[in-house]
């Protein structure tokens, strides 16, 4: 029997974590033969409502689920914890951008980097869903100076998988036929989704599309997609939000595909000349537990403007937080 991977979950008793939750009881993310515990964090007012999730995931009777543990306390939630998955945060609705949650959500981000550095396991991986997710990746991490900024990440995965979505759906090819896209920069409206890279059955993505379509449809189509989802079903994402948080974790666990990269908020390690200590979408392939930024990349003006406006934004997030960070 293998030791079961600690698994945690904050704002446990949410929509995307509702949809997430019974996917790592089943044992979707490291194999039915991995149990995991889940370590579910919800603030005070919510764990009553937590414990009726709790109740049917025993129903489930899922032999993966060697353990659930229900707290109101960060340290508890995170002792021990091989991954955390931390979504607990405000939604934003209609009329709202991600940023204007910055202030709302991002008191409880440095407390619970506070709560992972003294806690969790010095190889923790960490994947921040809550909004502004990025900048929430950056003051978790920072408040955590005894874990690695590497060990920690911001969700790109939804943005990603949209991206794929939409041009296997307008070429006509199967998504499995579509590789290589990649987001970079930030989960806002902002972010850059390319496809200079992108391969369909094996030729450019470019090859198949019209730039037009590529400039004025499918970039603001992709950056704009939570807020039409949110317009649409009048909540944000959360089916899709919990299978793309599933995906992140497990392409960072088992590793990508040969010949393809994942999307990921990562710490920029100035990469793409990047600034350092930013938490930025890059494309990222993973290994072994591992990920590295992919290298060498060519780029062009257009590019580079749009990989530069999402700096700038991400530098003025972070000053508007600087007073949760610690370095
Ligand atoms: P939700 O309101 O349904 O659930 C959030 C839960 O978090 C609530 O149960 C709440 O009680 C809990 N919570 C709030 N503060 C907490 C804290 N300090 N500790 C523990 N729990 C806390 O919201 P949701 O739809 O599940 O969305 C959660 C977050 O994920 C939102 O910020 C949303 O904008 C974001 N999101 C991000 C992406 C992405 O791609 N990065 C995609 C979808 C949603
Ligand atoms: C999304 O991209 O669907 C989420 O970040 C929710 C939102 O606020 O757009």
């Amino acid at each position: 029997m293998k030791t079961p991977l600690q698994i945690a979950v904050t704002g446990a008793a949410g929509q995307i974590s509702y949809a997430l939750l019974f996917r790592l009881a089943a044992g979707e993310l490291a194999g039915i033969d991995q149990p995991v515990v889940l370590r579910l964090l919800e603030v005070p007012e919510a764990v009553a409502a937590l414990q009726g999730v709790v109740m049917e995931l025993a129903d489930c009777a899922s032999p993966v689920l060697a353990g659930v543990v229900v707290t109101d306390d960060p340290q508890i939630a995170f002792q021990d914890a091989d991954l955390a998955f931390l979504i607990g945060a405000k939604p934003r609705t209609a009329g709202m951008e991600r940023r204007d949650l910055l202030q709302i959500n991002a008191e409880a981000f440095a407390l619970q980097g506070r709560a992972l550095n003294t806690a969790a396991k010095r190889d923790v991986k960490v994947l921040v869903v809550g909004n502004p997710a990025n900048t929430n990746a950056l003051i978790t991490l920072s408040n955590a100076p005894e874990i690695s900024p590497r060990n920690f990440s911001s969700m790109a995965r939804l943005d990603h998988n949209r991206a794929l979505s939409l041009l296997a759906t307008h070429t006509g090819h199967p998504v499995s036929e579509v590789s290589r896209v990649a987001i970079w920069g930030n989960h806002s409206p902002t972010q850059y989704p390319d496809l200079h890279h992108a391969l369909v059955a094996g030729r450019p993505a470019l090859e198949k599309v019209e730039l037009a379509w590529y400039r004025d449809v499918f970039i603001p189509t992709v950056q704009q997609r939570g807020s039409t989802i949110i317009e649409t079903r009048g909540r944000s994402s959360a089916g899709s939000a919990a299978h793309a948080a599933l995906h992140h974790m497990r392409s960072w666990l088992a590793g990508t595909p040969e010949n393809d990269w994942v999307s990921m908020g990562v710490y920029s390690d100035g990469s793409y000349g990047i600034r350092e200590g930013l938490v930025y979408s890059f494309p990222v392939v993973t290994a072994d537990g591992d990920y590295r930024i992919v290298q060498d990349l060519p780029l062009d003006d257009f590019d580079l403007e749009r990989m530069r406006a999402n700096e700038a934004e991400l530098l003025a997030e972070r000053d508007m937080v600087r007073h949760l960070l610690r370095s």
